[in-house]
Order: structure tokens, then sequence, then C-alpha cells
């Protein structure tokens, strides 16, 4: 099949470093066209943490379609959606003492990440936004403006203008504290650092390298937020719904952001659909200002809600997701002790973690032979050089025990210069036309 080739742009990335033709999924395994298995270790870059075509909400949405259920209906009053507010707030909210107002928002998180820096803006009248080295809030201008990587950036076209950046936790070495240099450029009026209308951060920043902040450094940033009067604004798309082991990544530090973006998991079946939640005195919008034509995706109201009852009306899931999270913190400890050479770290939280190996070519050996034996993995960091572990958080114990199996025998074999991976970058031309 030459039609990749002939008609599909140049943007193409993910299908770059997987070169088949994905057929079918289920839970954490992905299939080709010739019905080789792959283990998901990617899982939708954080979409799947309730893993591919979960049955669970499969039934409910052919239920819903079955039934001639709303699928397309602007942002009108649905039944759907009213029963997924429902859950959201009785399960999710509630339980949380969370007081937030939901807005939905075009279905990718970038244009949640969008809303959420307008109204900011908006509502405190200043402009300037703090977001963090390494940081990735989307591609779309406004979010683009508060992502750190440079090659995402170099394709905006204009400048990026409106945010000022500030070392994330741990960027100038383990022993500073980088909120103790926000808060001294706050209280300066001569730094040249304008007083935001709100910081922008993720817990652990997923595209820029697993980088998890500590809570005692999210503790500093929410106080000094609070005595500027800056708006503290989560971005939990990737490190949300339950990536880290609670359902917002924020539980553990014990803080309380003005506002909150949610997507990729958030609607359960992998469907687009993204939200903006605020506290109730900050929604001034006046209608329809943030508007787009799908915002709100019924068919992922039916799944999100299915996701919400079935694994968040109590804590097993939660627990469950801390238990594996532990054991691939054992094993990612284990493999950076055997074959790091002393250079190689872990990071992260729960089972959002990863392997730091410094060299990013280094790491892209290992992710293309670890996909030769069947696990589908991807890098992250400025220089792709840390090993996402991103599976299902339903992961089979034995699957997931599997697919880090076969990173470490990756890891070892490239370490070992074992790798049969030619180095001239025909592999993947070459595997791609043989799977074509
Ligand atoms: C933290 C974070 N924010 C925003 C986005 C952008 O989401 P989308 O790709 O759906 O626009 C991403 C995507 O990876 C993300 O990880």
């Amino acid at each position: 099949m030459k039609i990749f080739d002939e008609i599909e742009s140049e943007v193409q990335s993910y299908a770059r470093s997987f070169p088949r033709i994905f057929n079918r999924a289920k839970g954490e395994y992905l299939y080709c066209e010739e019905g080789t298995e792959y283990l998901d270790f990617l899982a939708g870059a954080g979409t799947l943490n309730y893993g591919h075509n979960n049955d669970l909400f499969k039934e409910k949405l052919l239920e819903y379609i079955q039934a001639d259920g709303i699928t397309h209906g602007l942002d009108l009053h649905t039944k759907a959606k009213g029963e997924f507010l429902e859950a959201f707030n009785e399960k999710i909210l509630k339980p949380r003492s969370l007081d937030y107002v939901v807005q939905f928002t075009g279905p990718t998180g970038t244009n949640a990440v969008e809303a959420a820096l307008k109204l900011a803006r908006n509502v405190t009248g200043r402009e300037n936004i703090i977001a963090f080295t390494n940081g990735f809030h989307g591609v779309s201008l406004g979010a683009l403006a508060a992502t750190g990587n440079s090659h995402h950036r170099g394709a905006a076209g204009v400048s990026l203008s409106g945010v000022s950046r500030v070392p994330y936790d741990g960027y100038l070495g383990e022993d500073i504290d980088t909120t103790a240099y926000l808060e001294k450029v706050l209280a300066d009026s001569s730094s040249g650092i304008d007083l935001p209308a709100a910081v922008i951060v993720e817990t652990v920043q997923g595209e820029g390298g697993i980088n998890a902040a500590s809570f005692e450094w999210l503790r500093n940033l929410e106080k000094i937020c609070r005595a500027h009067k800056i708006l503290l604004i989560v971005d939990d798309i990737q490190a949300g719904c339950g990536r880290t082991g609670s359902y917002f990544s924020f539980e553990e530090a014990g803080i309380t952001p003005d506002i909150v973006t949610l997507s990729k998991s958030l609607g359960g079946y992998g469907l687009p659909f993204a939200v903006v939640l605020f506290k109730p005195e900050l929604d001034q919008w006046k209608p329809g200002e943030h508007n787009g034509t799908f915002r709100g995706n019924n068919f992922a109201f039916v799944t999100a809600k299915a996701a919400i009852d079935y694994y968040w009306s109590d804590d097993h899931f939660s627990n469950e997701i801390k238990r594996k999270g532990e054991y691939i913190s054992q094993r990612l400890t284990h493999i950076v002790e055997k074959y790091g050479d002393g250079n190689f770290t872990t990071r992260g939280r729960g089972m959002f973690q990863g392997i730091n190996c410094v060299d990013g070519e280094l790491a892209s050996k290992i992710t293309r032979k670890a996909f030769q034996q069947g696990v589908i993995i991807e890098t992250s960091g400025a220089d792709d050089q840390v090993i996402k572990f991103l599976c299902p958080l339903i992961i089979s114990d034995d699957n997931l025990k599997r697919g880090i199996d076969i990173v470490e025998e990756a890891i070892k074999s490239v370490c070992a210069n074992e790798t049969e991976i030619p180095e001239d970058t025909c592999y993947f031309d070459d595997v791609y036309h043989e799977a074509s």
C-alpha cells in the first residue's frame, strides 16, 4: 500500500517510528495487518489509560448508537452530557472537595489550553503567562507559546509572545528550588517579568521527558500564586485521569489549582474530548466567546461516564495503579543500575515513568530494538533521550512484566553493541516498504 507515501503529509511522526499498518487493537495489544501482535507501551500518548476498545465502554457506546442517541449536538444539553456531568460531579469532583465549573472546548488538548489561557488573561486583565522549561501544552499558537520544544515552536511562523519561561523543578540541579527564583522575580519590580495572569504547569512533564515535580515544589508554586494573586493552571492532559495513581495528578501534592485542563484519557475510549475546569468565580465567559463546532463529544460523554462508573467509584483502580507503579519503579531502578553505567536515571511517578538514557540516539536504538521484539514504546525529552513507559493502566501483571522484560533485553543488547539495527536511516524505509 503506497498510499501513505503518495498523499499523506510529511508531518506524520509516530508512523515513522512504527512503520506498520495496524488494523486491530484490544486492551494492551495492537495488531498489524500481517497479524503480528505488539504490546502497546505508548497508549495513544496517554489517551488509552483504559486500553484499546475496552469492552465495558464498548457495550455502552454500541447501545447508545443503536438507540440513535445524539451524535452531534454543538453545545446543546443532551442526556449523554447531563449524565456525564452528574457522574463527574458526584464521583470525581465532590469526593475531592473540588468546586469547579466544567467548560467543554474543542476536543483536543491544545484547545482546552487555549481556553484556559484566554480565561486567565481575561479575568485578570493581564497578558503574561509563566510557563516552564520543557513544558508541553500543545501546538496551536497560544498553547505553543507556552510550549518549550524548539522543533514545535519553529513551525509557528509568527512570534510567540505573552509567555515568560521559568526553570522547572530540577532544571538547575536537584538542590536548587526554582520556585525561589520565581518568587524573587515576582517580588522585584525591575526583574523584567511582568506580573502574570497565570502560571501553567504539568505536575509530571510528559513530552518534556517525564520530569516529575516534587510535591513540595508544587506546594511552593501554589503559595506564590496565592501571594501574588496569580491563577494556577494545572495542565493535566497527560498526567491526569489516573496516570500517576490518583484521578488528578495534583491530588497527592495537596494543591488546588484555579484552572485544570483535561483531555486524552478523559473520554475513556480514545475518543476526542477535552474540558477546562475552573473555580466558579472565574466563570466570566460571555456566551459563545470560546466556541467551536465540536465542543463536547456525545460518544465520549457515554464512554467517559462509563470510565468513571467502572473505575472511579471506589479506590480499587487507584490502588492498582499505585501497585503497578511500584513494580515499574523497582524494575526501572534495577535496569538503570545494571546497564546504565552510572549515566542512566529513572524518572516519573505512578504509571508515568521513564529511563533517561542521556543520549537520544541510544534511546531511539533501544526503542527500535524493542519494537522489533514486539513492544511499541516511544521516547520523549528535549533530545528524545528518555524512554517513556506509558502502557495502559489496565495492563495485566504478566504483560507489564513481559513488556519491561523486552525493553530490558533491548537495553542490554544495545548497550552491549549487539544491536543489528543499521545506523543509516534506511532502516525505517525498508521496514515500511516491506510492510506495505
Ligand atoms: C500536557 C499536555 N498538554 C497539552 C497537550 C496537547 O494535547 P493535543 O495533542 O490533544 O492537542 C498534550 C499532548 O501531548 C500534553 O501532553
